[in-house]
């Protein structure tokens, strides 16, 4: 240990250092952050200019400023495209039932007009009837990306200026003005200006979009929402679905009335793998299972030249594919599962090229992929193998967590004869229209979060997609294109499959970890978090929620009655994974901070392994981490070495390192334009572990010497292994007794991904709870002594630690 870290460790020892730390900044009204400051986002956000409260006044001007610019060429233009979208024909009938109702629900396909008409014929409505200067109409997004491009939409619709009448706010960014009366945010930044304004009562209409996709925080904002309403008669609500289960909300509000947009009813071209298999000329013979010897060559003789998926399934592999097709029509589901032809593989190592070894692996795996048909597929595919150099191909991935810079060529045209192809998550799915998409292709799978509450297991793995979600894809196709040429959604899987999805995908509040939710419904004072959960459409499993609030207790968050701890409050404005927010701060705290680490482990290891490259990049994962037996430290010396090669800027998790930065100095923890020096602290190993631990635990797993060899047990499920993929992999022997990890997932065995050997001291110091004990008596070590290895021997002053064999003893 260097004299550095050791004269903090020492520090720590004697005086509970932490905890004092953490005590002081919440009840120093001159310190860095208070439990009452606002949160991260909202104090961060760009200052809103002076508010007009002269509503007359702004009224009239609003309304000067519409007429003035629906004369203008490009609004009647526009005009005359909006007229003939589905959403026009229902405009009247929307507009009273809004002013009948507290609460509408619409329904209608993708692309009819809901997000980008509905919130601007209230707009229109509330500014022609001189209601502009006192209206506030707010539509919330799951997605980042999507409150960008509607609001800019929008606003070119309206011959505007972005940030005019039409804004949008989301975290840590917004583009507003005193003027702006419709404003698109995330449904996490509404959420958060819940903690000021608990009513809504700066709101008068509130939409709330994509609600069929059950998202966890669109189903916590319609709890809240139901509570709301009977306090706040005048506040309008609409909540806007696909066609999907428009009743089950309609039902949740008292059976509020429903409105369903119809039209865009094309007949949908939707090929399964059998299709595009008896277009190759192959025999679909599924219980055979064997190919004929000379397929391959058969196959070349036989394809047609113009079709896109012959070529397309001969670069893939299509015996392969054939194989699986075959397992999966004796077998079951699962055992579709090892198809070559996964386009999140073909994905993740195309992108893995364009942003070089270290580039972002997809978060695409429900692959839409979309191309505008000016070049034919053979020749696409030619390319893109080729590393896609040709100018020819314009290749834009799209995903959730992308910089905001840059999202916006996704929809502009390419330049003539350029093939715009682009790499979609599941995003593309519905909140994303983008114009001029002809073919969809459909993998079937999306990488998708569960959650075991009985081992809590949370895993983040690929799984099939629901039929719901199928259906949307398909109506991709059907944009402003697919109305005027062709489309086909090609799907890369048999109808088999498709008819064993199951309709609905499962709710995210069912299907993961709740400790975030449950942070946040006590920084909103919302009561026991078990009461108000079991008002959801369809509530968590209460076990979940006993788990998520045990944690949140392990980590010091909340106390014995289950209230906010001083820690659990700075947590709570740190709109992020308690454990990764925890890592954060402790971070500043010890001037060490953990943000490239935690921006990784908040979206998921940089480290692409390509596919034919694969011991290659292993072997450079294994020099980054050197013989510090952590991933973690690989991928913090990976960025430095890549940030040195000045190419970080394209990638989105180290884009959110900059993020974190933000948010710590939006809370006070961190001055950023200090923040380059605390960087020296970056490589001090011991006390990044240190961190690592504090921010990790409980996720801890203590190495066993059996024999030669190490085994590894954690407390819930007992033994488990070391991942493949990690730097620890294959190595017997540890130096230190424990090592914590990021996360535990489920294959053929329960693995741990991204794991730190750490020494007894760390998770002495670091882990659990490091508020001071009942009695008072510093640090409640009780926490660690599980694992068998740190036993509390005494009660007096001197107590006596036993830690992995090595006698010492400490005072607390
Ligand atoms: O919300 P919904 O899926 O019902 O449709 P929307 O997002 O309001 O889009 C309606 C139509 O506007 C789409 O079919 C597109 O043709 C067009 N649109 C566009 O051209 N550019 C955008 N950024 C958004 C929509
Ligand atoms: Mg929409």
């Amino acid at each position: 240990m260097s004299t550095e870290t050791q004269a903090r460790v020492g520090f720590l020892l004697r005086s509970s250092y932490v905890a004092k730390v953490v005590q002081n900044m919440s009840s120093s009204s001159s310190g860095p952050a208070t439990c009452q400051s606002k949160p991260a986002e909202l104090e961060r956000e760009a200052p809103v200019p002076y508010i007009d409260t002269d509503f007359e006044r702004l009224s009239i001007e609003l309304k000067q400023k519409q007429e003035k610019m629906r004369e203008g060429n490009s609004v009647k233009a526009m005009l005359a495209f909006r007229e003939k979208l589905p959403a026009f024909k229902v405009k009247s009938e929307f507009l009273k039932a809004v002013t009948n109702n507290q609460v509408l629900v619409v329904s209608g396909e993708t692309g009819c007009g809901k997000t980008t008409q509905l919130p601007q014929f209230i707009l229109e409505e509330e500014i022609s009837s001189l209601q502009g200067g006192s209206c506030n109409i707010i539509c919330t997004q799951p997605r980042r990306i999507s409150a960008i491009s509607v609001s800019a939409r929008i606003s070119v619709e309206r011959g505007e200026k972005l940030g005019e009448t039409v804004g949008y706010q989301i975290r840590l960014e917004s583009k507003r003005s005193a003027q702006t009366k419709l404003r698109f945010c995330t449904t996490g930044v509404l959420l958060r200006h819940l903690i000021q304004d608990t009513d809504l009562t700066g709101i008068t209409h509130l939409l709330v979009d994509e609600i069929h996709e059950r998202g966890m925080n669109e189903d916590f904002l319609l709890i809240i929402l139901r509570d709301i309403l009977p306090r706040r008669p005048n506040l309008r609500v609409i909540l806007m679905s696909a066609t999907i289960n428009a009743e089950l909300f309609s039902k949740y509000f008292g059976n509020a009335p429903t409105i369903h947009i119809p039209g865009l009813t094309f007949p949908v071209n939707e090929l399964y793998l059998e299709d595009v298999l008896e277009k190759t000329r192959y025999t679909v013979q599924p219980e055979s299972g064997n190919l004929p010897r000379n397929s391959r060559r058969g196959r070349q003789q036989q394809e047609s030249k113009n079709d896109p998926l012959t070529e397309l399934f001969k670069d893939a592999d299509i015996d392969v594919l054939y194989k699986s097709y075959s397992a999966s029509t004796r077998q079951s589901l699962d055992a579709w599962s090892g198809s070559q032809l996964d386009l999140g593989l073909i994905m993740d190592q195309l992108e893995g090229r364009k942003y070089g070894h270290l580039g972002p692996p997809s978060t695409a795996s429900c692959c839409c992929i979309l191309w505008k048909q000016l070049l034919s597929i053979s020749v696409a595919m030619k390319v893109l193998k080729q590393f896609w150099s040709s100018l020819l191909f314009l290749v834009i991935p799209l995903h959730g967590s992308m910089p905001t810079v840059n999202q916006c060529e996704i929809f502009d045209r390419p330049p003539p004869n350029v093939r715009k192809i682009v790499l979609a998550t599941n995003i593309a799915e519905s909140s994303i229209t983008i114009d001029d998409v002809v073919y969809v292709i459909d993998c079937g799978k999306a990488k998708e979060t569960s959650y075991g509450a009985l081992n809590k297991l949370a895993c983040l793995l690929p799984s099939w997609i629901s039929k719901a979600s199928a259906h949307q894809v398909a109506f991709k196709r059907r944009g402003r294109a697919g109305r005027v040429q062709p489309g086909v959604c090609y799907r890369l899987y048999p109808k088999l499959i498709h008819d064993a999805m199951l309709q609905y995908q499962l709710p995210e509040m069912l299907r993961t970890p709740l400790q975030e939710l449950c942070l946040h419904i006590k920084s909103l004072q919302l009561g026991v978090v078990s009461t108000f959960l079991s008002k959801a459409i369809q509530p968590p499993d209460p076990l979940s929620v006993e788990n998520a609030i045990e944690l949140l207790k392990t980590i010091g968050a909340l106390d014995d009655r289950e209230e906010l701890t001083p820690l659990g409050h700075h947590l709570s404005k740190l709109p992020l994974d308690p454990n990764i927010g925890k890592m954060l701060l402790m971070g500043s705290i010890f001037q060490c901070l953990a943000l490239t680490i935690a921006a990784a482990l908040a979206y998921r290891s940089p480290f692409v392994l390509p596919l034919n490259r694969k011991d290659e990049a292993e072997a450079a994962k294994r020099s980054f981490a050197g013989d510090s037996r952590s991933d973690h430290i690989a991928l913090l010396k990976a960025y430095h070495g890549w940030k040195d090669a000045k190419r970080y800027r394209n990638e989105k998790s180290f884009y959110m390192r900059f993020q974190f930065l933000d948010l710590l100095a939006g809370i006070g923890f961190v001055n950023k334009s200090q923040a380059n020096a605390h960087n020296q602290y970056s490589y001090d190993v011991e006390m990044i572990c240190a961190i690592l631990c504090a921010g990790l635990y409980p996720n801890i797993v203590q190495c066993k010497r059996r024999g030669k060899r190490t085994a590894f047990y954690t407390k819930e499920v007992g033994k488990v292994d070391i991942h493949p993929g990690s730097v620890n992999a294959g190595i017997f022997v540890f130096p230190l007794p424990y090592l914590v990890y990021s996360e535990k997932v489920k294959t053929s065995s329960i693995y741990i991904r991204d794991s730190t050997n750490i020494s007894d001291y760390a998770l002495l110091m670091f882990g659990g709870n490091l508020l001071p004990s009942q009695s008072g008596d510093g640090i409640d070590m009780l926490e660690v002594a599980w694992t068998g290895a740190i036993k509390k021997k005494d009660q007096g002053a001197d107590t006596r630690y036993v830690g992995g064999g090595k006698r010492c003893s400490h005072n607390t």
